[in-house]
C-alpha cells in the first residue's frame, strides 16, 4: 500500500478529473499542492457533472477529506462561489470534509487585476494566462509580502500585511498609470469573507502527518502539466508553479518519503492552451478532427485547445523531469477511424537532431518534429473494458508509445465513464 501523485504529463488538460476520481474511491485524503482555480477538473459521475476548480475533487465523494495545501494559492470568493455551486448538485461540504492550509498564500482582486493588465500589455507576446491572478500570487509569495489565510485570524497582523502588500502593488500600479488600491477597502473586503473561510483553516501537515501514522492512504492531486511547470516547462509559457511530483511533498508539508507510486496522465495526442511552443500542433484539418472529437475546449475559460500528434519527446522528458513511475493513457478514442498516426519521435532545429526539447525559447520556437506514422484502426475503443476488446493496431500504438517514453501504462481511460478504465496495474497496491 503507498500514497499516490497524480501530474499531468503534458500541457495540463489530459483528463486527471476522471482518473482523480477513480483512484479517490481508494483514498481516503485527496491533497491539492499546487496551481489555484487555473486548474479545471471534470468529474463524470452517473448523470452529474462536476466542474473543479480549487475543490480536491474527493470533496464529491462522503466520507473523503479534502485538503487544500500550502502550495496552492487561494482565491477565498473564488473558492467560496465553488463550494456553493458544488453544493447546488448536492455535495455537502464542510470544516469536516475540507481542511485549507493555514499558510497558503491568497489570490487577491489585486492579483487578478494585475494578471490581466500584463496580458494586455504584452500584446501578441501574451502568455494566454487564465486570468486568475496565479502568477502575480505567487510572485508575491516568493516576494515574502503575500497575505495568507493565518491572517485573516488576527485584524492586526492583516492590516500589517495588507499595508506590506500594498507599498509594492501601488508603486507598480501607479507605474502603469492606474489609481491606487485603498488598504482600507481591501482589508474591509477580507473581514467580510474572514467569518466564511476561517473555518477551513488548519494545520494541514499534521493533518497528513498523523493520517500517514494512521495508516491512511492519501491522493495527491496535481494541476497543470510538466511542461507548464515553472523551471521545466516551455518557460515563460508555463504556470508559476512547480508541477512534478516532488511539489506534492513541498506543497502539502509531507515530506519526500510520503509519495509512493507517481502516475502520470497521459493524453494518446497533445493538447495546449494558451501561448507558447507546440512542436506537433496540427493547425489543420487533423487538429481540428482532434479537437471536435475530443471536445478541446478549457474547462475554466471555454477557450478552444490547439490540438497536434502525440509527443514521444516531450512526455519521454516529463517521465523523468516529473518523477512518473507509469501512465494512465486517455482518450485513446479520438484517434479512432484515422487512416494513419504520427508520433513526434524527436527534433530537427537548425539541422540538428534532439532527443530533448531545449530550455531555450528561440530553440524551442523553432523545434520541427521528427515523426513516425503508425497505421491507424477502424474500430471503436470508445468504452473498451478489456484489453482484448482493443484493435490489434490500437494495441501496437500503446506498446509504442511505451517503448519511446520508457515508461508503462498503468491504466487506460476509454471514455469520460469512470468505469470505463481498463486497469493493468492498481497505483495504490504498486
Ligand atoms: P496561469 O496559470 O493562469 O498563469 O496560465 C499560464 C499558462 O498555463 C497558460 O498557458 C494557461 O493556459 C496554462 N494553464 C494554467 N492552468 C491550466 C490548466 O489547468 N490546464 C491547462 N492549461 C493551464
Amino acid at each position: 500500500m503507498t500514497n499516490v501523485v497524480v501530474i499531468g504529463s503534458q500541457w495540463g488538460d489530459e483528463g486527471k478529473g476522471k482518473i482523480v476520481d477513480w483512484l479517490s474511491e481508494r483514498a481516503d485524503i485527496v491533497v491539492r499542492y499546487q496551481g489555484g482555480h487555473n486548474a479545471g477538473h471534470t468529474l463524470v459521475i452517473g448523470e452529474k457533472v462536476f466542474k473543479l476548480s480549487l475543490l480536491p475533487s474527493g470533496v464529491v465523494r462522503p466520507g473523503k477529506l479534502g485538503v487544500i495545501g500550502n502550495g496552492v494559492v487561494v482565491d477565498p470568493w473564488a473558492l467560496l462561489e465553488e463550494m456553493e455551486r458544488v453544493r447546488a448538485q448536492g455535495v455537502e461540504i464542510d470544516p469536516g470534509s475540507l481542511v485549507i492550509a493555514e499558510n497558503a498564500s491568497l489570490i487577491l482582486p489585486v492579483h487578478r487585476a494585475l494578471d490581466r493588465a500584463r496580458e494586455l500589455a504584452r500584446g501578441a507576446d501574451k502568455i494566454g494566462t487564465t486570468g486568475r491572478g496565479i502568477g502575480p500570487a505567487y510572485e508575491d509569495k516568493v516576494g515574502r509580502r503575500a497575505v495568507r489565510m493565518c491572517d485573516l485570524a488576527d485584524p492586526e497582523q492583516l492590516r500589517r500585511r495588507v499595508d506590506g502588500l500594498l507599498v509594492h502593488h501601488n508603486a507598480l500600479l501607479k507605474g502603469l498609470g492606474d489609481e491606487p488600491v485603498s488598504a482600507e477597502a481591501l482589508v474591509r473586503e477580507l473581514e467580510a469573507i474572514a467569518p466564511r473561510i476561517l473555518p477551513y483553516a488548519g494545520v494541514t501537515w499534521q493533518v497528513l502527518s498523523e493520517a500517514k501514522r494512521a495508516g491512511k492512504r492519501v491522493l495527491y492531486e496535481g494541476a497543470q502539466g510538466v511542461m507548464l511547470d515553472v523551471d521545466h516547462g516551455t518557460y515563460p509559457f508555463v504556470t508559476s508553479s512547480n508541477t512534478g511530483a516532488g511539489q506534492a511533498a513541498t506543497g502539502s508539508g509531507s515530506g519526500p518519503n510520503s509519495i509512493g507510486y507517481v502516475l502520470g496522465i497521459t493524453k494518446a495526442y497533445t493538447t495546449r492552451v494558451g501561448s507558447g511552443p507546440f512542436p506537433t500542433e496540427q493547425d489543420n484539418e487533423i487538429g481540428r478532427t482532434l479537437g471536435e472529437r475530443g471536445r478541446e475546449f478549457g474547462t475554466v475559460t471555454g477557450r478552444a485547445r490547439r490540438c497536434g500528434w502525440f509527443d514521444a519527446t516531450l512526455v519521454r522528458q516529463a517521465m523523468r523531469v516529473g518523477g512518473v513511475n507509469g501512465i494512465a493513457l486517455t482518450k485513446l478514442d479520438v484517434l479512432d477511424g484515422l487512416d494513419e498516426i504520427r508520433i513526434g519521435i524527436g527534433y530537427d532545429i537548425d539541422g540538428r537532431r534532439y532527443d530533448h526539447l531545449p530550455a531555450s525559447e528561440a530553440l524551442q520556437a523553432r523545434a520541427v518534429p521528427v515523426y513516425e506514422t503508425m497505421e491507424g484502426w477502424k474500430e471503436s475503443t470508445y468504452g473498451a473494458r478489456r484489453w482484448a476488446d482493443l484493435p490489434a493496431t490500437a494495441i501496437k500504438y500503446i506498446r509504442r508509445i511505451e517503448e519511446l517514453i520508457d515508461t508503462p501504462v498503468a491504466l487506460l481511460s476509454t471514455s469520460p465513464d469512470r468505469d470505463d478504465t481498463i486497469r493493468v496495474r492498481d497505483p495504490f497496491e504498486d
